[in-house]
């Protein structure tokens, strides 16, 4: 791809010379050949649903930290213009997009995990037991630490 010249997505066929349009089209179709070799793979491990799934929750994680920036820079804004009253929403506003946030952050393991299960032979996984043991043991210790000592 790199030894036609510039991204295959920025080519535009329309216009250029024949050379240049033989290029295009010869990335058109190595695109409908990844495409065509995708199909059956999902016609056999499922429709990619989940994948659709995390991409959502990925472009969301960060659409929700766009939000935080811009109710930053109002919370800011207003604070240094004495607006209390709207400081004081943006803050609001900027908390429940912070825990959406983290809400999304907390799915993109499981929604990965949910991926690699439908679209992944058993045999190509790892077994679950030898990532489990130490996570469980700092889980265990972080519990530990959260919980106060009992009277
Ligand atoms: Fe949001």
């Amino acid at each position: 791809m790199k030894q036609l010249g510039g991204t295959p997505q920025t080519v535009p066929i329309e216009g250029l010379d024949p050379i240049a349009k033989g290029a295009g089209a010869a990335v058109e179709i190595a695109g409908r050949a990844v495409a065509a070799a995708k199909g059956p793979l999902h016609a056999i491990r499922g429709t990619g649903e989940q994948e659709k799934m995390l991409k959502n929750a990925k472009s969301e994680y960060a659409d929700e930290h766009e939000e935080i920036a811009t109710y930053t820079a109002i919370e800011t804004l207003a604070e240094t213009l004495g607006d209390t009253q709207t400081a004081k929403l943006a803050r609001a506003i900027r908390r429940e997009e912070q825990s959406m946030a983290s809400f999304l952050e907390r799915q993109i393991p499981v929604l990965t995990k949910a991926v690699v299960q439908a679209e992944i032979p058993p045999a190509q996984r790892r077994k679950a037991t030898t990532r489990a043991r130490p996570k469980r043991a700092a889980t265990n210790k972080a519990k530990a630490k959260r919980t106060p000592a009992k009277r």
